[in-house]
C-alpha cells in the first residue's frame, strides 16, 4: 500500500482544524530561527517547491530571525488579515509576499483565515548585509504558525511531528528555509540511501556525521550587500530548461553520496573539495543559463584566487562556498581559525574593509523565546 504523502496528510488534517473551528482566543509566539548555508545547493525546482535534487546544510549561530507572532480574533470574515513589522516599521512590500504565503498554506492551516495576525520581524544582521535572511524569515514564521496551531487544536504534540509540520510549511514560504529547523547538519529532498529522507521536509542528520565536522566555522566575506539583479525564484526557473540540468542533477547526488560519507569518515579534504565544487558549480549554472546572469564581483574572483593559492600553500583543510550572490564563505574547522585570520588580515583586507567580515559557526537549531 502508498504511504500518504505529508501533503496528503495535512490536507486531510486541514479538515479536522476546519471542523473544531475556534475563533475567538488570542494569543503570541516568538520564535528564533537559524540562517543555513548550503554546502550541496539546492538550484532547481518543480511546482510546489519540490527540489530537482537532495540539498545538505549547517545552521548557523549567529545569524538568526526574530519573529513575534501574535493572534486575535478576525473581523474580516474568511480573509487573510495581517500586518506585517519589519524591524518594528510597517513594511508594504514583505507583508505582501507573507499574504501570498499565507494564501498558499491556508490549506494546511484554515485557522489563517479566521484570525488576525500581526508579525514583528527583525534579523540579527544587517537586511542588506549579504546574508541571505529568507531561510531563518520563513522558517521562524512557519514555527510561529505551528505554535498557533498547537495552542488552538491540542495537536503537533510531539517534537518531531511539531518540526516536521514547521519544516514543511516553511518549505512552502522558500525551499532553503525548510533546513532552518534543526540544528547541526540538515538534508531537504530525498535520497535513497538516506532512510527518511523526503522532498517535502528537512531532516536533521547529525548522527551521520562525525564528531570533528560540530566546530566549523562560516566566515563571511561580504563583498557587496547590493539588491542582486536576479533572484534565487527566477534562478531556480532558469533551470527548467537549462541545458545541462540532467547533468547538474545527477551530479549533485553523486556529491550528495561522496560527501556524506565524507561525513561519516571525517574526511575534511574530500568535504572541502566537494563544497567547493558545488560553489562553482553553481555559479557555472547561472552563467550558462538561458538568458545568463553573473552574480560574482571581481573582488569575489581575486578573493577566490587568493584562497586557492593559501589552500594550496598550506594544505589546510579549508574551503568555501557561495550562496546566490557574489560573498564568499570561509567553511573549516575552528582549529584554523587562526591562519584564516592571518591569512584574511594579510591578503583580504586589501579587498574588503573588516567591518565586511562576519564570524558565524555552526549553531543551533530554532528556539522558542517566548509566548503568551
Ligand atoms: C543558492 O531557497 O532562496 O541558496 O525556494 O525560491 O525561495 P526559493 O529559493 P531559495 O534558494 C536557495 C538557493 C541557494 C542554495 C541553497 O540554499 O541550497
Amino acid at each position: 500500500m502508498k504511504t500518504k504523502s505529508l501533503t496528503e496528510k495535512y490536507l486531510s488534517d486541514a479538515n479536522y482544524l476546519r471542523s473544531s473551528r475556534k475563533f475567538d482566543e488570542e494569543g503570541e509566539f516568538f520564535w528564533r530561527s537559524p540562517s543555513n548555508i548550503a554546502l550541496i545547493k539546492y538550484w532547481g525546482k518543480k511546482e510546489n517547491q519540490i527540489p530537482n535534487n537532495p540539498s545538505l546544510s549547517f545552521s548557523l549561530s549567529n545569524s538568526y530571525t526574530d519573529t513575534k507572532i501574535s493572534y486575535k480574533p478576525n473581523k474580516k470574515d474568511n480573509q487573510i488579515n495581517i500586518e506585517f513589522y519589519f524591524e518594528n516599521t510597517p513594511n508594504k512590500e514583505f507583508e505582501q509576499r507573507i499574504k501570498n504565503y499565507f494564501e498558499k498554506i491556508s490549506d494546511f492551516e484554515p485557522f489563517l483565515k479566521q484570525y488576525k495576525i500581526e508579525i514583528y520581524s527583525s534579523n540579527s544582521f544587517p537586511h542588506s548585509s549579504g546574508i541571505a535572511s529568507s531561510a531563518s524569515a520563513l522558517s521562524s514564521i512557519a514555527l510561529g504558525i505551528c505554535s498557533i496551531e498547537r495552542k488552538l487544536f491540542n495537536t503537533l504534540d510531539s517534537r518531531e511531528e511539531f518540526y516536521q509540520k514547521a519544516s514543511f510549511l516553511a518549505r512552502i514560504g522558500s525551499g532553503s528555509a525548510c533546513r532552518s529547523i534543526y540544528d547541526g547538519f540538515n538534508l531537504w529532498g530525498y535520497t535513497e540511501f538516506i532512510a527518511d529522507s523526503s522532498d517535502e521536509v528537512a531532516i536533521p542528520i547529525n548522527n551521520y556525521v562525525n564528531d570533528i565536522f560540530f566546530d566549523l566555522r562560516d566566515t563571511i566575506l561580504i563583498v557587496s550587500s547590493e539588491k542582486k539583479k536576479v533572484s534565487s525564484s527566477q534562478g531556480h526557473s532558469l533551470m527548467e530548461k537549462h541545458i545541462f540540468a540532467e547533468a547538474r542533477y545527477n551530479k549533485a547526488i553523486a556529491n550528495l553520496k561522496e560527501f556524506i560519507s565524507a561525513l561519516k569518515t571525517g574526511d575534511l579534504n574530500q568535504s572541502a573539495n566537494i563544497i567547493r565544487n558545488e560553489a562553482l558549480m553553481l555559479h557555472a549554472l547561472m552563467m550558462s543559463s538561458d538568458p545568463p546572469f553573473i552574480l560574482i564581483k571581481p573582488e569575489t574572483l581575486r578573493i577566490i584566487n587568493l584562497i586557492d593559492n593559501f589552500i594550496k600553500d598550506t594544505n589546510l583543510p579549508i574551503t568555501y562556498t557561495l550562496d546566490a550572490g557574489p560573498n564568499l564563505h570561509l567553511i573549516y574547522p575552528n582549529q584554523y581559525h587562526p591562519q584564516v585570520l592571518d591569512f584574511i588580515k594579510l591578503l583580504v583586507i586589501d579587498i574588503i574593509n573588516y567591518e565586511n567580515i562576519k564570524f558565524d559557526f555552526i549553531g543551533g537549531g530554532c528556539q522558542l523565546l517566548a509566548e503568551k
